[in-house]
């Protein structure tokens, strides 16, 4: 079971809230959070590069919620940012003096002048072509831009395609074989600075090998910018780390190991006096979150069996996009017989399911069920597809609950249009 969750007198609790109370409260479907569990995590990463001053700047896009933000960055946390709206965000949850990294292949010139207005860390630049639209617009502006190069090791991260980030296959980064030469561009522009090093290989990585070899790499740049006489104040190491989806391939490191292992590695960076910063997202949130939805009926279409649930690939894509395993729990417990299931939504496409074949206790109408580990990119990830309102989200702590995001009502999802 996912720390913080629990079943108490047979119904299941997030942060010690019921979650049948939760439905009753704000509707199905709706995610909960264990603000207890993100913190645990966050700590972790926090504290587990305490001892080389490293840096952790959480991956906004995994969970966005201005309240989840303001509770990261109040216990140290900064911010990984690849877009305007990201940048509008952090501001609002009170980040304006916390480290943000802007990441992202697709900066235009009005995300580079807010980000340049707000003062950003660093711009993880990904092209030439971005390094000199920067490098103009800060001119513009009588600004020097922090720059960071991010490199493509052409390292594969063995995770899945759609979230592989480090080969040359993707579009991601500077090609290892350039980015020496693009610093020494960097250099000679008055309006940047040349801050650091960056990388990212990809997302849920479950085993420490592509680190290490992305590790190896970065430091072996490092010590050739060094004879180039080009020195960085940080190196990026991004995000990436796994979590446990139930799918039997959980991720084989904890945070704590995570940390020791960059501490351990990085040890030769302590009197160079650069400062290490990661960019973790899944592993603070991923696990803390669930969706929670309703069974609408069930179904057999010959012999085969479907649970229809009120929950749809637009509120957690994952499953339809990356045919990702979430496992799926009764919120209250039940004896009865376990059968093969394809839990679906009511959205009309096949690709709308969020288990296929799954042995579940037999569900019936108005049975909840739990998604787990549907923390990161799940409600960040959600759309209105076929008119359906973005959900309500909860968050839970030590048996209390508040809602951080109200479930949109039909006027919303039309407010914006006109005739
Ligand atoms: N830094 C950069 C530059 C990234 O591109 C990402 C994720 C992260 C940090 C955070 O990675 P994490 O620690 O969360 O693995 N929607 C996909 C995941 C996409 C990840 C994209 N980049 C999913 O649901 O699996």
């Amino acid at each position: 079971m996912y720390q913080h969750f629990d079943y108490k007198s047979k119904t299941l609790h997030c942060d010690g809230v019921s979650l049948e109370t939760l439905a009753t409260e704000v509707g199905t479907p709706f995610y909960a959070y264990s603000l207890s569990s993100i913190l645990d995590r966050a700590s972790a990463y926090v504290n587990g590069l305490k001892p080389i001053g490293g840096k952790v700047c959480y991956s906004v896009k995994a969970n966005s919620n201005l309240t989840i933000l303001k509770e990261l960055f109040a216990i140290g946390c900064g911010a990984d940012i690849v877009s305007g709206g990201e940048l509008y965000r952090v501001l609002l949850a009170g980040g304006d003096d916390v480290p943000i990294i802007f990441s992202g292949v697709g900066k235009t010139k009005e995300e580079i002048d807010a980000a340049i207005d707000a003062r950003v860390t660093c711009f993880n630049i990904e092209s030439v072509d971005e390094l000199d639209l920067i490098a103009s617009r800060a001119s513009l502006r009588n600004a020097v831009a922090p720059i960071a190069i991010r490199v493509n090791p052409n390292i594969d991260a063995k995770t899945h395609p759609y979230i592989s980030t480090g080969l040359y296959d993707n579009k991601f980064g500077v090609p290892a074989k350039e980015t020496l030469q693009l610093y020494k561009r960097a250099k000679d522009i008055p309006s940047i600075k040349v801050s650091g090093l960056a990388c990212h290989i990809g997302s849920q990585l479950t085993t420490a090998q592509p680190f290490a070899e992305s590790w190896n790499f970065l430091l072996e740049t490092v010590r050739q910018l060094g004879e180039m006489a080009i020195s960085i104040d940080h190196l990026d190491i991004g995000g990436g780390l796994g979590i446990n989806y139930g799918d039997g391939k959980p991720c084989q490191l904890s945070i704590a190991e995570f940390c020791d292992n960059v501490c351990n590695a990085t040890k030769s960076l302590a009197n160079q006096d650069i400062t290490v910063m990661c960019e973790p997202g899944r592993s603070i949130v991923g696990e803390a979150g669930t969706l929670v939805t309703k069974v609408i009926r069930t179904k057999l279409n010959g012999s085969k069996h479907f649970t229809v649930v009120d929950g749809a690939m637009n509120d957690l894509i994952r499953p339809s996009l990356y045919q990702s395993h979430h496992p799926i729990l009764p919120v209250r417990e039940k004896d009865n017989e376990q059968i093969p299931t394809d839990v679906v939504g009511p959205i009309c496409e096949s690709g709308d399911f969020f288990a296929k074949d799954r042995k579940l206790a037999k569900a019936e109408a108005g049975d909840l069920l739990a998604l787990m580990a549907a923390g990161a990119y799940g409600a960040s990830m959600a759309s209105r597809y076929n008119s359906r309102p973005i959900v309500a989200e909860v968050l839970c702590k030590d048996s209390v609950w508040k809602q951080i995001r109200k479930r949109e009502s039909y006027r919303d999802l039309v407010a914006l249009e006109s005739f």
